[in-house]
């Protein structure tokens, strides 16, 4: 199933960076808590500095396929957020338990290894390299999809661009990780259970502020379920709205091997996910509902 050629823009953003060959053992230095999510640290002593949208195949050093050998591959996680020091860089990762991989994750302990190969994939373009008049940025995420958008606000704020972030919840239990991600910026919330902000779909926060200027001078980027990226998607495409979606597909390998990450695209055709995206554009893809993920 070869991709398509020659059928995407080429931008900056394919200055990602590059990861070095082979899995790299990592300490852990911490796993907090945050709502119905955990944030776990490692501290990369080898690696470069990710771009935001990149992400790691990570796996536990121990225990790791402990429930009847499952898991049995590394699962794929996008960097919430990166901190390069004398001693490495500190990558944090927000985890959603939901099965074996992310249950034996949530559950690192301060000094366990981590083994981590990456950075992978395409990173988030600037607004500026989607478009010369657009100067500002609109965030839009969706449960434990709000973690790439993490350090790419950082990374925006920055390079001084105006940055609006969107976050919706399903309910209480699916929410956490704005405080310690976000840190004291403005953020607009919503819920499906109305347990805070609006009550309803963050995609409906969007509409409303694309009524606005900021259809003509701001670019999109979303990360969350396959629902909710479906639905920013076809709201920039009918808009005419440069947009950014970090999306999920079921991953073996993460660079490129096993095309287990296929995603249709619209002009026909097919991107492996880990390599071309896992940030894509919302014009290029068919749809973001890619069988077998989302959770
Ligand atoms: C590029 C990328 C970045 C990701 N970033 C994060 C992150 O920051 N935090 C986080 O908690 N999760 C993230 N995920 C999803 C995470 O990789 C999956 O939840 C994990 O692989 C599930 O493994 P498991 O063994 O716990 O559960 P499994 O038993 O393997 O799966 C449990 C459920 O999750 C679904 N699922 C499995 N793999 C994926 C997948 N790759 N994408 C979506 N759904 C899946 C399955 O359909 C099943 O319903 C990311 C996935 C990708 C591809
Ligand atoms: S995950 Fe193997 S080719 Fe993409």
């Amino acid at each position: 199933m070869p991709p398509a050629a020659g059928s995407r823009p080429r931008s900056d953003a394919d200055a990602r960076v590059i990861a070095p060959p082979g899995r790299r053992l990592c300490e852990v230095t911490g796993n907090r808590q945050t709502g119905g999510y955990r944030i776990f640290s490692a501290l990369d002593a080898a690696g470069p500095e990710p771009r935001a949208g990149q992400f790691y195949m990570l796996s536990a050093a121990d225990a790791w396929g402990q429930r009847s050998g499952r898991p049995y591959l590394p699962r794929a996680f996008s960097v919430a957020e990166a901190h390069a020091a004398d001693a490495g860089v500190r990558l944090d990762f927000l985890v959603e338990d939901v099965g074996p991989g992310t249950e034996r994750l949530a559950d690192l302990r301060r000094d366990e290894g981590l083994w981590v190969t990456g950075p992978l994939g395409r990173p988030f373009s600037y607004p500026r390299e989607l478009g010369s008049d657009l100067a500002g940025a609109i965030l839009v995420g969706g449960g434990v999809g709000l973690a790439p958008l993490a350090i790419h606000r950082r990374q925006l704020v920055e390079r001084g661009v105006p940055v609006r972030t969107l976050v919706g919840f399903r309910d209480r239990e699916h929410s956490g990780g704005v405080e310690e991600l976000f840190g004291c910026c403005e953020v607009r919330l919503a819920s499906e259970d109305g347990h805070v902000g609006h009550r309803g779909y963050v995609t409906e926060l969007l509409a409303v502020l694309l009524e606005g200027d900021a259809a003509r001078t701001a670019a999109v980027y979303a990360c969350g379920p396959p629902a909710m990226l479906e639905a920013v998607r076809a709201l920039c495409v009918e808009r005419e709205v440069e947009a950014e979606l970090a999306m999920e597909a079921p991953m073996a390998c993460g660079f490129g091997a096993c095309y287990g990450c296929a995603v249709p695209l619209a002009a026909g055709g097919y991107m492996r996910l880990c390599t071309d995206g896992p940030v894509v554009s919302a014009a290029e893809i068919e749809t973001a509902l890619v069988p077998g993920s989302g959770h």
